[in-house]
């Protein structure tokens, strides 16, 4: 079945970005010039989506408010004649089928995506963690969807992390198949040294089948006392085994401070209205100052 559906969970407390996080969310501070939350969903978008589910809460209010329609702002463009401006702003509401949920506690990632259950019914979804940016050539979701499509499994996107680093993340058992795609038989949240089967872990992107949400449904509270995907997506690798995908391209944790400081100035370098002058000034900050 075609991957037409996508979750993006957004309703985190975010308290590795305190304080801004009490006034932006952490999904929507910018990247340069373009809150993250855009960023995802025109990752989704590329990769063949065409509906999405943001899963909000409580004072994120504004990345509702981003992907409606903004009368003054369209008005005032519109009277300056500035055309181009005030189409990409249209665009912007325009962008996909965007629909939006509260998860009324913050229970956990497992619990977020379990808020999506009636919005996807019977079909596979992507997931887009709503804090993780993946910079690469090809939409990583895309390639997420091909790998579904192609063993009609389950996958998530991995990337090896640094050893003295996996207790933060999960750690996969994983058996290489073919180039960047591994079989996974098995998973662990936040392992202790002894529990750790390999350095790969998931990094923000996965494509699950609906029988995710039985799993999630009847899933304990596992590390920090959260409701964690991974415990189901741990259950259905050992059930039917799952696909992980050694993504390429450059992954942004935007949830910590220094990911969102680096995410700036790798898309800033690169950026065709500033780029150029940032790099000039970004070579004479480090010759004079570092
Ligand atoms: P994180 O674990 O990074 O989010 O979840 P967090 O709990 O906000 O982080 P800290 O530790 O307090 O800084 C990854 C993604 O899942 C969402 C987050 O918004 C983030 O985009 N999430 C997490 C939910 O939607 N609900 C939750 O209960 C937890």
């Amino acid at each position: 079945m075609r991957v037409r559906k996508a979750v993006i969970p957004a309703a985190g407390l975010g308290t590795r970005m305190l304080p801004a996080a009490k006034a932006v969310p952490k999904e929507m501070m910018p990247i340069v010039d373009k809150p993250a939350m855009q960023y995802q969903i025109e990752e989704a978008v590329a990769s063949g989506i065409t509906d999405i589910l943001i899963i909000t809460n409580r004072g994120k209010e504004s990345i509702e408010d981003y992907f409606d329609f903004s009368p003054e702002y369209e008005k005032h463009l519109e009277m300056k004649g500035k055309t181009a401006e005030l189409e990409s702003l249209r665009a912007i509401a325009n962008m996909a089928n965007i629909t939006f949920i509260r998860q009324k506690e913050a229970k956990g990632l497992g619990h977020a995506v379990l808020c999506a259950k009636s919005f996807i019914g019977n079909e596979p979804f992507a997931v887009l963690y709503g804090d993780d940016l993946i910079e690469a050539h090809k939409p990583t979701t895309k390639s997420l969807i091909e790998i579904y499509e192609k063993y009609g499994k389950g996958v998530v996107g991995v990337s090896k992390v640094a050893p003295e680093l996996i207790h933060k993340y999960c750690s996969l058992k994983v058996d290489k198949i073919e180039d960047r795609i591994f079989s996974c038989t098995d998973m662990i949240e936040k392992p202790t040294p002894d529990k750790v089967m390999s350095y790969y872990s998931i990094l923000g992107r996965v494509v699950l089948p609906p029988e995710i949400f039985q799993l999630l449904e009847t899933s304990k509270p596992g590390f920090g006392g959260e409701i964690q995907l991974t415990d189901s997506m741990a259950e259905l690798a050992r059930r039917t085994g799952v696909m992980a995908y050694e993504f390429p391209g450059t992954h942004h944790d935007l949830g910590s401070k220094l990911g969102l400081l680096k995410a700036n100035i790798s898309y800033g370098v690169k950026h065709d209205e500033i780029g150029e002058d940032f790099r000039q000034w970004l070579k004479n900050y480090v010759k004079e100052n570092l």
